[in-house]
């Protein structure tokens, strides 16, 4: 029987990629975003896989959750979930910072959390979450971008020690992208090795596979992560 993923945020960017990726690797791939009609181009680009489509909108976390149980009752159940959705707004409003903790911590924690409680219950699954290098440390330009990736990030470090601590089998692998090439980053300035999605996709892939519990990609990304956390405040005021 085919592996099951289920990719939180899979119309564009990283998360498409991840979808084709995983359909190409013969998994039965859920995909869910609002943009119902870019998924419904992905099933098309591969007709031979077995894909099924969601609506999800992250920013309502209640209904987030019932869709999430509704998609792994229709697909059989679940091996990993990705959850990939997240949001970045420039020059943000306080609106626009409210939407981002709604979505990318909020919404990433109702999912996490019930993935958590279905994958213990099976006694295995990974959770498998989008974080980024910003999570690393506080941001001038977007405060609340790099303090939502923070809470991804600590939020499944909790997951982990607490099921290695309970032995509760999940699997949970914190990914930390560097600069991709997406819709989120595009026109974005003083961006530097600057990856495709595919690339990245292929090695958030490997990593899934080798239960990694953090994961830099690209690899060369493992550096920068080491000098945000590193590196005195006054040097980053002077660098960012
Ligand atoms: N690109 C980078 O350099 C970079 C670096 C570090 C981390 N990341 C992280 O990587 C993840 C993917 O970003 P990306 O760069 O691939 O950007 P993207 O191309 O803009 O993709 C974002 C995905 O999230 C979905 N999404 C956004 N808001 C949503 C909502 N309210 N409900 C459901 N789905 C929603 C979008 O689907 P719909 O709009 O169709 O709903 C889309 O599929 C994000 O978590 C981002 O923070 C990206």
């Amino acid at each position: 029987m085919s592996q099951k993923v289920i990719i939180i945020g899979a119309s564009s960017g990283i998360g498409k990629a991840l979808a084709i990726k995983y359909a190409q690797e013969g998994f039965e791939v859920g995909i869910t975003a609002r943009r119902t009609n870019l998924l419904q181009k992905i099933v098309e680009e591969l007709p031979r896989a077995k894909f099924y489509i969601a609506e999800m909108d992250v920013e309502k976390v209640e209904s987030t959750r019932n869709i999430l149980a509704d998609l792994v009752e229709k697909m059989g159940g679940l091996d990993i979930l990705i959850i990939n959705a997240g949001i970045g707004i420039p020059k943000a409003s306080f609106e626009d910072e409210l939407k981002t903790i709604d979505i990318n911590a909020r919404g990433f924690m109702g999912l996490a959390q019930w993935a958590y409680y279905y994958f213990k219950s099976k006694g295995s699954g990974k959770i498998v979450g989008i974080s980024s290098v910003a999570g690393e440390r506080g941001g001038p330009t977007s405060p609340e971008y790099h303090a939502t990736k923070a809470f991804a990030s600590t939020y499944m470090e909790g997951l982990r020690i607490r099921s290695k601590k309970r032995n509760h089998g999940v699997k949970v692998i914190d990914v930390r992208p560097g600069y991709v090439e997406t819709e989120m980053t595009d026109g974005q300035r003083g961006m530097f090795w600057v990856a495709k999605a595919d690339k990245v996709a292929n090695q958030i892939f490997d990593a899934v596979l080798a239960d990694k519990p953090v994961v830099y990609v690209t690899k060369r990304f493992r550096i920068i992560g080491f000098l945000m956390r590193n590196l005195p405040e006054w040097i980053l005021v002077k660098m960012m």
